[in-house]
C-alpha cells in the first residue's frame, strides 16, 4: 500500500507477525484488533478512512479442536471491530475471506455464486465473518469488500517469506530439508493424475488485489458490498507442484503417497472473472514464480 502512495497505520499484536517487516516510515501500533478501546483510538488519531482487516486465526486443524476460540475471535472480535469502525465513521471495509467458505463443491470452476458450505469451523467463521461485514456495512452505510483468497504461496522478497509450515509448498521444503521424501495425501482422486488440484496465487498478486480493491472502495461512487474470488483460475495438481518443487530445489526424490486426508476436496479452482471485471485485477505470476521465490525465502530462513 505504501509503495503505491497510500498512507497506512498498522495495528498488529505480533502473535504471528514480525514488526521488522514493516517499512521504517509505516506507523505501527502493537496491540490487538480485539481491544476495542485501542482500535477506537487508532482510528481517531490517524483519521482512518478505510480498514483492511487481515487478522484472524487460520489453522483448519486448530479450528476443529478449538472452535470456540475461532468463533470468539474471528467472528465475535470482528463484531466489536465493526462497531468501532461504524462509530468512527469509517467509510470502507476490506475483509480477508477464504476459499474455505465454499467447502468441497463439485464444480470445475468455483464462481462467487457457487453455494457456500464450509466443512470446518475455520471456514464457517470466514463465512459468518462475510455475513457480518455485509450486514454491518448495510446497517451503517459503509462500503465493504470480501476477498476470498485461494491457496497463497510465494514471497515478494526472501526476507519477507512466510516462516510457517502450514501450506503445501513449505511443507514439501520442510520434508526435503529433513532429508525426507515429500508426502502426497491421496493419489486416487478422480483427477487426471489422481492427486488434488488447487489454485495457487502469488502473495505479490494478492497484495495487488488488495490495492485494486481498496482503490475501488475509495471511488466516490462505490456503495454496497462486493465479494470476489482471488485466484488464478488455473488448477495445478499436488503431483505437478511437487515435481516443480523438485526442479526448483534440485531435489527430485519421488514423493511417497499416503492416505487421503479427511475433508480434502479433489479440486478447488477459482473463477477469476469477477475479479477481472470488478477490480480490473488479474494474477500475473505463475506457480514457478511462487516456488522460486518461496524457496529463496526458505533458504534464507533455514540456512
Ligand atoms: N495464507 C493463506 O493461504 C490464506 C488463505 C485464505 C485466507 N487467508 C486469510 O488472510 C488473513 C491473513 O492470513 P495470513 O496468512 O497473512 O496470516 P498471518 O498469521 O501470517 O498474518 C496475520 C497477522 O495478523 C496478526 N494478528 C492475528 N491476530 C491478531 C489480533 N487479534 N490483533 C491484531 N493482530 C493480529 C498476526 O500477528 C499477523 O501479523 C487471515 O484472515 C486468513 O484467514 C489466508
Amino acid at each position: 500500500m505504501t509503495g503505491a502512495g497510500e498512507r497506512v497505520v498498522v495495528l498488529d499484536d505480533l502473535s504471528t507477525g514480525t514488526a521488522a517487516r514493516l517499512g521504517p516510515d509505516v506507523p505501527f501500533v502493537r496491540g490487538s484488533a480485539l481491544d476495542t478501546g485501542l482500535v477506537e483510538r487508532v482510528l481517531a488519531e490517524h483519521s482512518v478512512t478505510g480498514v483492511v482487516h487481515l487478522a484472524a486465526h487460520k489453522q483448519v486443524g486448530e479450528s476443529v479442536a478449538r472452535p470456540t476460540r475461532y468463533y470468539r475471535d474471528n467472528v465475535g472480535g470482528l463484531a466489536d471491530l465493526l462497531d468501532a469502525v461504524a462509530g468512527a465513521g469509517v467509510q470502507r471495509f476490506l475483509f480477508s475471506s477464504s476459499a474455505a467458505v465454499y467447502g468441497n463443491p463439485d464444480v470445475d470452476l468455483i464462481t462467487e455464486d457457487t453455494p457456500c458450505a464450509p466443512v470446518n469451523p475455520y471456514g464457517e467463521t470466514k463465512l459468518a465473518g462475510e455475513w457480518l461485514v455485509r450486514a454491518a456495512g448495510r446497517a451503517h452505510g459503509f462500503a465493504t469488500t470480501c476477498l476470498r483468497y485461494f491457496n497463497v504461496a510465494g514471497a515478494t522478497a526472501p526476507e519477507l517469506a512466510d516462516t510457517g509450515v502450514f501450506n503445501v509448498v513449505p511443507m514439501v521444503f520442510d520434508r526435503l530439508t529433513r532429508d525426507e521424501a515429500p508426502r502426497i495425501f491421496g493419489a486416487d482422486y478422480d483427477t487426471p493424475d489422481g492427486t488434488c488440484i488447487r489454485d495457487y496465487i502469488h502473495v505479490a498478486d494478492l497484495a495487488d488485489a488488495h490495492l485494486a480493491a481498496a482503490r475501488r472502495l475509495s471511488a466516490p461512487d462505490t456503495v454496497g458490498d462486493l465479494t470476489v474470488n482471488i485466484g488464478r483460475g488455473e488448477g495445478v495438481s499436488v503431483r505437478e507442484l511437487v515435481t516443480l518443487i523438485g526442479e526448483v530445489t534440485g531435489d527430485t526424490r519421488p514423493a511417497v503417497v499416503e492416505d487421503r486426508r479427511p475433508g480434502d476436496a479433489p479440486r478447488a479452482v477459482a473463477s477469476a472473472e469477477l475479479a477481472a471485471r470488478e477490480l480490473g485485477w488479474k494474477a500475473r505470476q505463475g506457480v514457478r514464480d511462487m516456488v522460486d521465490s518461496a524457496w529463496r525465502g526458505w533458504q534464507l530462513h533455514h540456512s
